[in-house]
This record gives structure tokens, sequence and C-alpha cells, in this order.
């Protein structure tokens, strides 16, 4: 292999940018070219690509966002679109690409591959909602920007006698709404895969406040509906007041935490070895720390599972 390609796809998560730059010097390293592609497979399509040299990467490690854009192609999803980015990477010489994003850039990659153009993925969002790792680049990172906002929050509420929803973004997961409850010490987590009845919850608010509990946050997964909507029928249920905060994109930004960038530098770099030795079709990830890869199509195939000892943890110590 003499030149691959690699491109951002789908919603972007902090960590992507040490992912290209792992990416760019590993393939320089191994003397192959890498083309970075813009806006993703829209870019692609459309040959908005240019070659990447090291200095191209340089300063990159420690910012938020994708220096190569991302974007998100209904055209692509096509046999013409699919068949458009597969004659422009020919064009270019490229002979392989290396997908940086989550489960709709996969399915992409997987297109491509089948119609015969090798593709490696890189599993990278904030939702952690890719079966076959135990982490996506990006997640560690929104995970801590959540954590800062549930302390922040519960610095006004212990001035307050009130109910806290906060929502959290996550697609249909509740990775990020456990994690963040767990470590921000919430007193109830609702995630869509273990929907807690809401007569529980309410029960537990009142029990807190009856025994004199000042305030109560709740972690409120996206994925389950809206905080707002959630807040509402709590006042309605308990009588207790209650405040929204709907974290929304900040989630999405800021300088990657150190944890996402050695993952993203470990799967970048994992992802051009299997190209270069000739693989198509498969996903990096990272399981008990050790680097992985799987068929794409069995990825897609299967459904990330919540850690099920933490919800149960997080149960326990918020009675
Ligand atoms: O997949 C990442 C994510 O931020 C989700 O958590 C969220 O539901 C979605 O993207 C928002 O998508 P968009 O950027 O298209 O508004």
């Amino acid at each position: 292999v003499k030149r691959i390609g690699v491109l951002t796809s789908g919603g972007d998560a902090p960590g992507m940018n040490p992912a290209i730059r792992a990416v760019v010097r590993k393939a320089i390293y191994h003397d192959v070219e890498v083309y970075g592609v813009k806006y993703g497979y829209q870019g692609l399509m459309e040959g908005n690509m240019s070659k990447m040299d090291l200095g191209s990467v340089g300063d990159i490690i420690q910012r938020g966002g994708t220096i190569l854009y991302s974007a998100r192609s209904e055209e692509f999803k096509t046999d013409e679109g699919q068949q458009r980015a597969i004659e422009q990477m020919k064009k270019h010489g490229i002979e392989g690409l290396i997908v940086i994003g989550g489960d709709g850039s996969f399915r992409g990659a997987k297109k491509l591959t089948e119609k015969g153009f090798p593709c490696i993925g890189v599993p990278g969002t904030i939702d952690n909602d890719i079966a076959g790792t135990d982490f996506t680049i990006g997640f560690d990172t929104a995970l801590n920007t959540v954590i800062e906002a549930i302390d922040r929050v519960r610095d006004t509420a212990t001035s307050h006698e009130r109910t806290y929803i906060i929502e959290t973004m996550g697609r249909n997961a509740g990775d990020l709404a456990l994690w963040a409850g767990l470590s921000g010490g919430a007193e109830s987590i609702i995630i869509p895969e273990k929907e807690e009845p809401f007569q529980d919850v309410c029960d537990r608010l009142v029990r807190g406040h009856q025994r004199g509990k000042k305030h109560s946050i709740i972690v409120l997964a996206e994925g389950v509906g809206s905080g707002f909507e959630y807040g509402e029928r709590i006042k309605k249920e308990t009588n207790l007041e209650t405040r929204v905060t709907v974290l929304g994109y900040i989630q999405r930004g800021g300088s990657p935490t150190a944890q996402d960038r050695v993952l993203a530098s470990r799967l970048g770099a994992k992802a051009v070895e299997l190209l270069i030795n000739g693989n198509a079709g498969r996903m990096v990830g990272i399981q008990n720390n050790k680097l992985v890869d799987y068929d794409i199509n069995e990825i897609l195939s299967l459904k990330h599972h919540i850690n099920e000892d933490m919800y149960n943890l997080s149960k326990e110590l918020s009675i």
C-alpha cells in the first residue's frame, strides 16, 4: 500500500484530532502517504482531499473537534454516491480508507468495503455506543465535561431546596448518563436501557426530602426523552420544585483528556497497521486495555450493552 485516505464522519468527538495525527504519522513512519478528506463522505464524493504531511498534524493533539471537519451525508447512502466516492479515491491513487466515526460512519465503510474498496473503522463518538470496544474516542472527555457540569449544578443546588434534572447526550445509549451519574453522585440515573419505574424515582425523591435532604440530582439520558418533560412530571407527582439543565453540544467540545488522546493514538495507529497489512472491513477497538479488531459487519449486528454492575452499584449508592 502506497497511499491511504482518512476522514472523520458523523458527530465530531474530542480526540478525533489525535486520531488523525496518529494515522498520518504512523503511515508516514511506514513510508505510506496519507490524504486527508474534508467533510466526511460528502467531501469524499466531491474529491475534497489533499496530501497531509507531518507538519499538517502538528499542534492538534490538544484540540477538540476535527481539523478534517465532519458531515452527515444522505447522498452517500446511495449506490451512486458510493461509486462516486470510490472513483474519486481511485483518481487520487488512494488504496485504502480509515474512517473515524460512529456506527453510521461504519455503515458507510462497510458499503465501500463490499464494493471492493478496503476500509478500517476507528470508533469516535461521545456516545460510547459501539459494540466490540470498551470505550470510544471522545467518551472520556464528554464524561468529564458532564461531571464538571453536575458539580457546578450541585454548588447552586446546595443553596436551594430543589430537584435538578440534568439531560445528557448519548443518542440511544445511556453510558454517558450512567458514568456521569455514578461519578457525580446523582440520586437517580435514568437511561434507555434500564428505565426505572417513574413512581420509584418519585418515591425516592420524596423519601430523601422527608429525611431532610435539601436537593436531589437526576441525570437523564436524552434517549429516554426530554429532560423538561421529565421535570414537569416530577413536579406534578411530588410537588417538589424542579429545575432542568440540558447540557447539549458543550458535551461534544473541549480539549481531549489524556485518556482520549492515548486511546485515539493507539486506535489510529492500529488502523494503519491493519490497512497496510492488507485487511479490509474491520473496526479497531480496545477491550481490557488490549487493542482488538473485529469484522465491521459483526460489530454492526451487535448491540452495545451498558455495564450492569455499574448500574446496580449506582442504585446501591443512592438509596
Ligand atoms: O452521536 C453524537 C451525538 O452528539 C449524540 O449524542 C446526539 O444525539 C447527536 O450526536 C446529535 O446530532 P447532531 O450533531 O446531528 O445534532
